[in-house]
């Protein structure tokens, strides 16, 4: 069956689909995936995940290529990450080859939701892990439903346009030795009220600087921060930002351009020297960021400085060069020589 979905208005919002897959870890084994077409799931009232946030998750982009083949892009990866998320709640975890296949039947019962080729639209995949067993003590979660839902999406934010930021002084995101490099749900939680005070200011992006000492760049919101800084690719190294696929994708193929892949810390005075600055992640892959706006606090008008990079209509040159490669390799355009495809 075909729908009728408008693939160039396609936003950024979950959509019923065919099916989700599901398993439910319980009595120390993970039960037979399946895929149920219920979108609802009864869940007991005293499940840890409702109370005190034992759920993780992940999220991932299938493609349709030029050449007819359905391709998701680094699973393995996302696989990995969430196991690592799962182990610091001291929840079970799929396997990598578990997570995969699910991801991959899930997209298979949803074909008709995946984009065709040359639209800007694809196919978001979602895996969740979340605590369901009753409890009432502050316990690890030992019932554990794992669910992979999918939906069509379109650009988030504002595609290849650039959006200005906003360095975030008066709220931290992640603790100096917190799980800010988890896909936590609680790290969400953490950033919603400072996210809304930025949106509601005009902003596209909030910037957060470490949280303890504020004197480093961190990450954005829902994304890694990377800046072009003559022929090198600059992105910070730090303890408490996520580890990005786009990121870690996009470093290698600045590498493969000959650009100089720095990963360090970054002083915020550094961004006055940075030629392009862009947000990525798997949503956009990258958002161009015109300009930063230092406030000291997210809810007075006082602006202590603005760091402006590039034009604020077009994604810089090297960057673009990136994203064209980076978006060749999921649609199957350019050859995936880092084997980072796996194709349904
Ligand atoms: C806080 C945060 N940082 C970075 C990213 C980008 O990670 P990825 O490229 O794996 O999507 C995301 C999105 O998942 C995120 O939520």
């Amino acid at each position: 069956m075909q729908n009728s979905i408008d693939w160039a208005n396609v936003g950024f919002m979950p959509r019923k689909t065919n099916a989700v897959a599901v398993s439910l870890f319980r009595d120390g084994k993970w039960s037979a995936p399946e895929l149920v077409d219920d979108f609802k799931f009864s869940i007991n009232v005293f499940a840890g995940s409702l109370h005190y946030a034992n759920s993780c998750f992940e999220g991932l982009k299938a493609f349709r290529g030029a050449d007819g083949k359905v391709r998701l892009f680094r699973p393995y990866d996302n696989a990995h990450r969430l196991a690592s998320s799962a182990a610091y709640l001291d929840m079970a975890c799929p396997s990598e080859e578990m997570f995969v296949q699910m991801c991959l039947s899930c997209v298979k019962a949803n074909l008709e939701f995946l984009p065709p080729y040359g639209v800007e639209a694809s196919l978001y995949v979602r895996p969740l892990l979340l605590g369901v067993n009753p409890q009432i003590n502050l316990n690890s979660s030992t019932d554990v439903l794992f669910a992979v839902m999918c939906t069509p999406v379109g650009a988030y934010s504002s595609g290849l346009k650039p959006v200005t930021a906003v360095l975030c002084r008066n709220y931290d995101r992640a603790a100096p030795n917190g799980t800010g490099r988890f896909k936590l749900a609680a790290n969400y939680a953490m950033s919603m009220h400072p996210y809304n005070l930025a949106h509601k200011l005009g902003y596209g992006e909030l910037l957060y600087p470490d949280s303890a000492t504020k004197s480093k760049v961190d990450e954005f919101g829902s994304s890694n921060f990377m800046a072009i800084k003559g022929r090198s690719y600059v992105t910070p190294l730090s303890n408490s930002v996520l580890p990005s696929i786009t990121n870690r994708s996009l470093q290698q193929l600045a590498a493969d351009e000959g650009l100089t892949v720095e990963k360090r810390p970054i002083c915020l005075e550094e961004l006055a020297e940075f030629d392009e600055v862009n947000a990525c992640g798997t949503a956009v892959v990258i958002t161009p960021v015109c300009k930063i706006d230092d406030r000291p606090a997210l809810e007075s008008p006082e602006v202590t400085r603005s760091y402006t990079f590039g034009s604020p209509d077009k994604c810089g040159e090297t960057s673009f060069k990136l994203y064209k490669r980076i978006r060749g390799i999921q649609n199957g355009t350019e050859e995936d020589v880092h084997g980072w495809c796996v194709i349904l």
